[in-house]
């Protein structure tokens, strides 16, 4: 059994890690700001240090551990996970976002005695930016057109400078757009499918940005956190990055009708201006991830939305 810090932890996305790494034995502790993050995404008794991934003696602390255990390796989620908040809050998000990993990369270079211990971060779809190759392979060119898109990619390059310059292995996931339960309904900031399904669900109007049509790969949060610990068990030399998507494209038109569908509720759509730096299709190709690690994010869209909405 094995000893991981978990940044970002209780996040949605971190909170459903934690739930697979502790069914596994495993032991956690958690750096989180608690900025988006609740304590109650946690099961009672995991340790969480509050504090700011950017701060270097905050991340050292974290993975030393207050009696100086340290951890066999790091999954880094912690980051403010809204393309709109880093349009609002440019500097802000990109401390968070890129200093906040630095400092990770980092401190794992000095976690142990023993070595560097591997870190598995969160990438993002937002590097493709306006590339519109469909679907998207890990090689397609970069263009974020974010500064949340930007900073996961400069997440990236450090990657490269971890594995090269400071031997710390790293794998990079390129999360599509991930839903499930405990994804905040109630934030403006969070992802579409809980906005939407939370408004549908009160009786309330959605605001579609836009026409609609833009088009995103929706990834269920279970399928997602199988990769994250696969990979902790195979750290690969080279720094690479991996694609977490379906490969099936979705609308945001059609999203909101199968969510009205599934919950019984009438949809009452409203169109608001198209999201400045909005990307129009984000459908990515899963064959590396595949390949890599012999399982594909199979949970069928109606099937991850009737759990969301079953949270709610
Ligand atoms: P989330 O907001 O639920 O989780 C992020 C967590 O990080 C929260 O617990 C928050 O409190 C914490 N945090 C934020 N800033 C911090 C800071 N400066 N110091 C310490 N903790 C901080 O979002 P999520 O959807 O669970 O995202 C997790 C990771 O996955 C992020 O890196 C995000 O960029 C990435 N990602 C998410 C999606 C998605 O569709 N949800 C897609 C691509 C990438
Ligand atoms: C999402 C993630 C981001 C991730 C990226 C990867 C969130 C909050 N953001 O960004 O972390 O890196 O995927 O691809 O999960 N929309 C509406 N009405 C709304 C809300 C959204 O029409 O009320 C539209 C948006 O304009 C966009 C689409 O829905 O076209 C998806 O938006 P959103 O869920 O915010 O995700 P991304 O911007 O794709």
């Amino acid at each position: 059994m094995a000893r991981y810090l978990v940044t970002g932890g209780c996040g949605f996305i971190g909170s459903h890690l934690i739930e697979r790494l502790l069914a596994a034995g495993h032991e956690v502790r958690v750096l989180d700001d608690l900025s988006t993050g609740k304590r109650g995404n946690l099961p009672d008794g995991v340790p969480v240090m509050v504090g700011d991934v950017a701060d270097a003696e905050a991340v050292r602390a974290a993975m030393s551990g207050e009696d100086g255990s340290g951890v066999d390796g790091c999954f880094h989620l912690a980051a403010v996970a809204s393309v709109d908040r880093s349009r609002e809050a440019w500097l802000e998000t990109h401390h968070a976002n890129l200093s906040g990993t630095i400092a990770v990369f980092d401190a794992a270079r000095r976690a142990n005695p023993a070595g560097p211990v591997p870190v598995i971060y969160a990438s993002s779809a937002a590097v493709y930016g306006d590339n519109p190759q469909m679907p998207l392979t890990e090689d397609a060119a970069t263009r974020p057109l974010s500064a949340y898109g930007a900073d996961k990619l400069g997440c990236e390059l450090h990657a490269r400078v971890a594995d090269g310059v400071h031997g710390v292995p790293t794998a990079g996931f390129r999360f599509f757009n991930v839903y499930g339960p405990r994804q905040d309904p109630k934030s403006p900031y969070s992802g579409v499918i809980s906005i939407f399904a939370g408004r549908i669900a009160r009786g309330e109007p959605i605001t579609v940005n836009g026409d609609g049509e833009q088009v995103r790969d929706f990834i269920f949060v279970k399928d997602l956190v199988r990769y994250l610990t696969a990979a902790m068990g195979h750290p690969r030399p080279g720094a690479p990055v991996y694609n977490v998507c379906t490969g099936r494209p979705t609308s945001v038109n059609r999203l909101a009708e199968v969510l009205a569908e599934l919950s019984g509720r009438p949809l009452d759509r409203r169109h608001g201006p198209a999201r400045p730096g909005d990307i129009r299709v984000s459908v990515g190709d899963p064959s590396r991830l595949v390949a890599t690690f012999g399982m594909s994010c199979d949970t069928p869209l109606e099937d991850g939305l009737r759990q969301t909405l079953a949270w709610l």
